[in-house]
């Protein structure tokens, strides 16, 4: 018996399918890519944004044929999709040859929903909404043997104005230190080098917790771990960055030198509208702070175009927050109203096209800075954690410097998996070029 997980999204999903890829394989089911074979498929879903939910639709739709062909084979549909209202009966009713249905606090019960759609033979829907808790010690199938992803914490309760996350993820829910730092030991133990923390909003870990630790007390506690190379996590919020945890960043050996800081925008009328709870001013003094107790940080961040409301002075005032802080890399995004989130309701919704084009000039910005920013590592040796073969080049391999920069390199495979320093030698704007200078290790 075979079966295919098909993930979109964030890390969240992809570390929700590593835990349902354990439960099949537990039940006797084992991985392939050909879809032909598979007895088991499913869709583990994003909703952020219309597009993301758009393939998704046009997924569902393309695997009608092969429903019609072996109509014995498994559809499952989970993820954060079918936990926003409705959305559960609108997808049973409109692809009524799903035979399973589920959302993200159903992973635990995953092995039972199965059972009944083979007992059964007829759909199964079930998505709970109650958060009742964390399951620990699921069974998992890691995509990775070398990079582990770690989740801290689930859900999230900023409910920034235009973010559907808080209502299809719930609550925020810091896992236990204990927990957290056994399942990295056990990743050391197994020859992971790195491990990249997961959460919405890692800065509050902890402030749910009886013990009350916080996100710099854990990050301490990895540092211990021996075997453990890299330290890497996601996402943080600059409302919650602290003073404390520069602190530890600044004098941690394994915690790499990249940030990834959401801004969103750069006009403090709209973080307010978006309730992000911090100002423009306070995000440039919190940059200067890293970047003065952490000097070559490569900071990344997050922005959207377009929210409700925004004027064509409140875009300025993001190109011109991109030119000030002058960021490594930027994720940009058109709004795009999500139904049942405050700002989808609002009634100064800007047009596709006054969207795209404040998108384009945006990326333009963002791209030409990128350039600049990594020219100045030609000349330099960094230190890469091997991955595996180039995607673009087969001659070539990649791997990724502490800054989380991707780098092209020629070499033999026998260096994957090991960490190798090497001499950049070209910069483009997504990459870098580079060759070996030392041995492996
Ligand atoms: N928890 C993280 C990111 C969550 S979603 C944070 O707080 O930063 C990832 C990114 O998607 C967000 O940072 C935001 O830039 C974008 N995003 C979320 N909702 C969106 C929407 N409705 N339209 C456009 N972009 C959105
Ligand atoms: Fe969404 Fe805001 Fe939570 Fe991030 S912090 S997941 S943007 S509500
Ligand atoms: Fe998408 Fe859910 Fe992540 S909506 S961005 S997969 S938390």
């Amino acid at each position: 018996m075979h079966y295919i997980i098909h993930t979109f999204g964030c890390q969240m999903n992809v570390a929700d399918a590593e835990v349902l890829a354990g439960h099949l394989e537990t039940m006797g089911y084992s991985e392939t890519t050909t879809e032909e074979l598979a007895d088991v498929i499913l869709l583990i879903t994003c909703c952020v944004r219309e597009h993301a939910e758009s393939k998704v639709y046009g997924k569902i739709g393309e695997l009608y044929d092969l429903k019609q062909k072996r109509p014995e084979i498994i559809l499952g549909v989970g993820g954060c999709m079918p936990q926003q209202a409705d959305v559960a009966s609108k997808l049973q009713q409109r692809f009524p040859y799903l035979d399973l249905v589920f959302g993200t606090h159903n992973l635990a019960s995953f092995p039972d929903l199965l059972d009944q759609v083979r007992n059964s033979g007829s759909t199964v829907v079930e998505v709970l909404h109650g958060v009742g808790g964390i399951t620990e010690n699921m069974p998992r199938v890691r995509r990775d043997n070398l990079k582990a992803w770690v989740t801290i914490m689930y859900g999230c309760t900023n409910f920034c104005t235009y973010c559907i996350v808080p209502y299809v993820r719930g609550k925020e829910q810091s896992r236990e230190m204990s927990a957290i730092l056994t399942e990295i030991c056990d990743l050391a133990e197994r020859g992971y080098r790195e491990v990249t923390l997961l959460g919405q909003n890692v800065n509050s870990y902890g402030t749910d917790l009886v013990a009350h630790p916080d996100f710099a007390d854990l990050l301490q506690n990895i540092e211990q771990i021996s075997g453990i190379e890299r330290v890497r996590f996601m996402t943080s919020h600059p409302k919650d960055f602290s003073r404390k945890l520069i602190a530890v960043l600044a004098s941690s050996k394994k915690i790499c030198e990249h940030l990834h800081l959401p801004v969103q925008s750069g006009s403090n009328r709209i973080l307010q509208a978006m309730n992000r709870g911090y100002s423009r001013e306070h995000y440039i003094a919190l940059v200067d702070e890293i970047r003065r107790s952490i000097p070559n940080t490569v900071l990344t961040t997050d922005i959207i175009v377009g929210f409700p409301g925004e004027t064509a002075e409140d875009f300025e005032d993001t190109l011109n927050l991109v030119r000030e802080i002058r960021f490594d890399a930027a994720f940009t995004f058109a709004y795009s109203p999500r139904s049942g989130t405050v700002a989808a309701t609002w009634a100064e919704q800007l047009s596709k096209e006054e969207k795209k084009e404040r998108l384009k000039r945006l990326n333009d910005s963002v791209n030409e800075i990128a350039l600049e920013r990594n020219k100045p590592l030609v000349d330099q040796i960094v230190e890469v954690l091997v991955e595996g073969p180039s995607k673009t080049d087969e001659t070539m391999l990649t791997g990724r410097t502490r800054g989380n920069k991707l780098v092209h390199f020629p070499s033999d495979p026998s260096v994957i998996g090991k960490i190798l320093a090497v001499k950049i030698t070209r910069a483009q704007t997504w990459s870098l070029f580079a060759l070996p200078v030392g041995m492996p290790r």
